[in-house]
């Protein structure tokens, strides 16, 4: 091996410092107060503020490396080149340099740094959109030339390849241009001039050497404007750099996966390489997304935690390597990453990760052995089976309904002779994901995580804590706060001093009282200013004109609110409050729960 990852970073970090770039931080994997992104996802994104003027960076020249979590190409993992997690090397020019400088650095330190002969490497720039109103890059191309650079190696490409963006929402965005690296001829043809550049076998990304931060992408995520300055971002996967520069055939390859996979495979009965590769991958995310504190649940980040961990053991179950060594993968993996030196600030201790881990296990398990049963029952009905093949509404059901995997629904019905309509389920599945509208990342009205009837439940209940805060404390008691989340709701209002236990039972007892009445919850929809003479609480601002819902609950409760309610209190079972604590000066917070006993 000719470099190892420990030596990739130092040079990268060496050769950025020697040109004065300061070495910043690496942030926690979720980003801090920003709910728009569910994980870092590239080295810019936690001072993406920087690049927009919002914030002063530490020094107009930075470079680190960054944990990131990409779970949007999940489904290729099990290729050469793709990560759920990664280390993204990067370099900032904050209104320093630009393009020339900024490519000269990427051409020192490839070319004569780590000597990586020219001629092995490609380059692309961004060729423009006319309807976007974006011109083409010429400027780096010119620069490439320059260095050498000739039209066989120079590769232009649109904006959906080199106009780089964080997501569609609002943020710094620009063109960019990016270096490749040819991984030979057993890997595919050569590029012939202007003719397909096979970036996804023989040409492999080793470094987004420039997105020139030229431009704010609005939040329509479809309209631009010039940023004040111009600034360049870099990235580089250390993974994907260490594969290239030791010829290795994937990422999978280097020391942070081989050692895993390695041991997996002499503990799997029946291995193959894409179910290895997923383990190690799904394994080693979990671990940093634990690690921040996340819990596997059904929603955001929770929800990308268990799919990674349930994805894992069920390869684990395809490629015959037993349960007991879930905890053995991980505690190795722990390991591995403080040995190639790319391990995150540990937040939480390793036997308390690999809890979590075993624990979400015992869950799935469970859950294996309750959908065995319930797939049993659906297969003794003859009604089920037409054709040899199980019906399509039922293998959907175990999916939705009973959590179970539809490949373990798959290999289950082909251990008895049957087989399973994968078209229909997945048909199914998008009409499924088309009305919820995704569970990932998605912020629901009124303060929900989630549309799930256990957060719908939890709003009526916050109506009716609010309501009762205000007659057992005072009046001018209002909600500065609300999230709600299917396990519980937390709900923040003024007051001055911590509630003591008497007035903490009041409020339960006052709650609990309204729900046993089994009022009806009734929308209304008035102007704004019919609700407010009504009596309605809630925030009043900035809605002169319009019409608003007000929620009413007996003479208990009247809110302004967007939804959604449940239609009866007597739904709710019994309310507790689990928590009472200072939110910030002046602002107390209330957790609390539903009970269904
Ligand atoms: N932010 C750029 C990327 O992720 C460097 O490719």
């Amino acid at each position: 091996m000719k470099y190892t990852v420990k030596q990739i970073k130092q040079i990268f970090l060496n050769f950025f410092e020697k040109n004065n770039h300061k070495v910043i931080k690496n942030s926690p994997i979720v980003p801090e107060n920003d709910d728009s992104l569910l994980f870092i996802n590239a080295g810019m994104a936690p001072i993406k503020k920087v690049f927009t003027g919002e914030a002063i960076p530490e020094s107009k020249r930075m470079c680190n490396m960054q944990t990131c979590i990409r779970t949007n190409d999940i489904d290729s993992i099990g290729d050469r080149h793709h990560l759920s997690s990664f280390c993204m090397l990067g370099s900032w020019s904050i209104g320093d340099y630009f393009k020339e400088g900024a490519i000269k650095y990427a051409y020192q330190l490839l070319v004569e740094e780590l000597k990586i002969p020219a001629s092995k490497l490609y380059v692309s720039v961004f060729s423009g959109d006319k309807e976007k109103n974006l011109p083409a890059d010429t400027e780096s191309e010119e620069i490439w030339r320059g260095l050498g650079f000739d039209d066989n190696h120079i590769i232009h490409c649109s904006f959906e390849d080199n106009f780089w963006r964080m997501g569609d929402g609002e943020g710094p965005c620009g063109p960019c241009t990016e270096v490749f690296f040819d991984t030979g001829d057993k890997h595919g043809l050569s590029y012939e001039q202007s003719g397909y550049f096979d970036d996804k076998k023989r040409y492999i990304e080793i470094w987004n050497a420039g997105v020139f931060m030229q431009y704010l992408q609005h939040e329509d995520g479809k309209t631009y404007s010039k940023l004040s300055m111009n600034s360049v971002d870099t990235g580089s996967g250390i993974e994907r750099m260490v594969m290239a520069l030791n010829g290795l055939d994937s990422v999978y390859d280097t020391e942070i996966y081989k050692p895993i996979i390695e041991f997996i495979e002499n503990v799997s009965s029946n291995p193959n390489q894409s179910s290895l590769r997923i383990i190690a991958d799904h394994i080693k995310t979990a671990i940093h997304i634990i690690n921040v504190g996340i819990q596997p649940s059904n929603v955001k980040r929770g929800y990308v935690l268990r799919r990674l961990l349930r994805r894992a053991m069920r390869h684990m179950r395809v490629i015959g390597c037993d349960e007991k060594y879930l905890e053995e993968i991980a505690s190795r993996t722990y390991d591995n990453l403080n040995s190639c030196d790319i391990a995150p600030d540990w937040i939480t201790s390793k036997s308390d990760i690999i809890d979590v881990i075993k624990i979400e296990q015992e869950k799935f398990l469970k859950l294996l052995a309750n959908g065995l049963k319930t797939f049993e029952e659906f297969i003794s009905n003859p009604k089920n089976i037409s054709d040899g093949k199980l019906d399509s509404t039922l293998v959907f059901k175990l999916y939705d309904t009973y959590g179970f995997p539809f490949e373990i629904t798959k290999e289950l019905a082909f251990e008895k002779g049957l087989s399973v309509n994968e078209n229909e389920f997945n048909q199914l599945f998008s009409k499924h994901k088309e009305e919820s509208k995704g569970d990932i990342g998605k912020v629901f009205k009124s303060g929900l995580a989630d549309n799930s009837y256990e957060s719908v439940k939890l709003h009526t209940a916050t109506h009716l804590l609010h309501s009762a805060l205000k007659k057992v404390l005072n009046e001018n008691v209002n909600q500065k706060g609300s999230n709600i989340t299917p396990e519980r709701l937390r709900f923040d209002f003024n007051f001055e001093r911590k509630l003591t236990p008497d007035e903490i039972k009041k409020v339960e007892l006052l709650v609990n009282d309204v729900i046993s009445k089994n009022l009806p919850v009734v929308k209304e929809i008035m102007t704004y200013e019919d609700a407010k003479k009504s009596g309605a609480i809630g925030l009043f601002e900035n809605k002169y004109g319009d019409s608003v819902n007000v929620y009413s609950i007996g003479d208990f409760s009247k809110e302004l609110c967007a939804g959604p309610h449940v239609a009866n209190t007597g739904e709710l079972g019994v309310f507790k409050i689990v928590k009472e604590e200072s939110s910030s000066a002046g602002v107390r917070r209330i957790k609390a729960i539903l009970k269904n006993d």
